[in-house]
């Protein structure tokens, strides 16, 4: 069992990551309902939580999903982080996740993200705030480091989280200076669980079944963490459960399956968003949901032109016939 304060998750345990822009109510109950085990928000502006704003109090709508949903908030100072996670754990979050890991230039300008890298002092305070200002577990998920040179930060750090209380960590273990470009260094992924005794997830270029297995395997982690694998594509979820729980390769889904699922999606967001946000919202989503389908181009082109949900639902409807 990987345990994480209150909650537990079986050993090799599935999550969606948090991706801005994408991980929103819609999208977690999907990824949910194909059995990834937490999911999270999009990263959430700790100001932005401290001045009310409505756009980032919107993030933080967890009502009636099922199961834990893990709120990520981001920011530089600790004492704001801890009010900002205090207010998530208010509503509703069943953990606070810190993100250590934004490579952005808008966010790491500021000094947050993966601009902590650089500061594990600060770190350290973030998390001992954070942790105390919370009754519900606070995990990290940071980046192997700043740069090449210092890539090996996230050891130190994952070693501070531990001693100040974080109850587990998420290694995505590329630099900042990589952003998404080479590979995922998994190397980092096993250095880190030899240094700390609270669960480690890696996360980074894992799509199927092998890949979960081979990196769970060399690299010992508790967990692992999918996220550009997952765009229109829930279904991996079940797909690598089964292979990990039953040594069973299950067929890609179907066509039909991708194209109904897609219109569940679009219907959740319109509900969740309303109309007009969600079918622009929705657009990249769908041509994720059509990727290698025939005739997916002349699809996109028609799914972009739709205004309204029942235009985009039948632009799916016709691609069934
Ligand atoms: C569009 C996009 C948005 C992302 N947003 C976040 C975010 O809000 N918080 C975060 O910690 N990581 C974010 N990430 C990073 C992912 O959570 C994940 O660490 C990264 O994509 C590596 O995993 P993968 O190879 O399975 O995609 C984002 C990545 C992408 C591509």
């Amino acid at each position: 069992m990987i345990n994480i304060g209150p909650l537990s998750f079986p050993d090799n345990s599935v999550w969606a990551a948090p991706m801005a822009g994408i991980s929103d109510k819609a999208c977690r109950i999907i990824n949910k309902e194909f059995g990834c085990a937490l999911v999270f928000t999009e990263m959430v502006n700790d100001k932005g939580l401290l001045y009310g704003q409505q756009r980032t109090l919107a993030l933080l709508n967890l009502e009636g999903e099922k199961g834990p949903v893990a709120v990520q908030i981001f920011g530089r100072e600790p004492e704001q982080l801890g009010q900002a996670a205090l207010i998530a754990e208010n509503n509703g979050a069943a953990l606070i996740d810190i993100n250590c890991g934004c490579p952005t230039p808008k966010i790491v300008k500021n000094g947050a993200g993966a601009a902590l890298m650089l500061e594990p002092r600060r770190c350290r305070e973030i998390f001992r705030t954070v942790v105390k200002a919370v009754k519900i577990p606070v995990t990290v998920k940071m980046r192997s480091g700043w740069s090449e040179e210092n890539s090996d930060k996230c050891v130190e750090i994952a070693g501070a989280a531990e001693q100040e209380g974080v109850a587990a960590v998420i290694i995505h273990p590329r630099s900042r200076e990589q952003f998404f470009a080479g590979k995922a260094d998994w190397e980092k992924v096993k250095a880190v669980k030899q240094r700390v005794s609270i669960p480690v997830i890696g996360n980074g270029d894992i799509d199927s079944g092998e890949t979960a297995r081979f990196r769970l395997e060399t690299s010992g982690c508790d967990g692992i963490m999918i996220g550009r694998a997952y765009l229109g594509n829930p279904f991996i979820f079940q797909e690598i459960n089964g292979f990990l729980q039953n040594n069973e390769k299950i067929a890609p889904a179907p066509w039909t399956k991708r194209l109904e699922t897609a219109a569940k999606h679009l219907k959740l967001a319109c509900l969740f968003k309303g109309e007009e946000v969600a079918v622009k919202e929705m657009r990249k989503h769908i041509s994720w949901y059509c990727k290698g389908m025939p005739g997916a181009a002349k699809k996109r082109v028609e799914i972009n032109k739709a205004q309204t949900q029942a235009q985009m639902l039948e632009c799916l409807h016709s691609a069934f016939v």
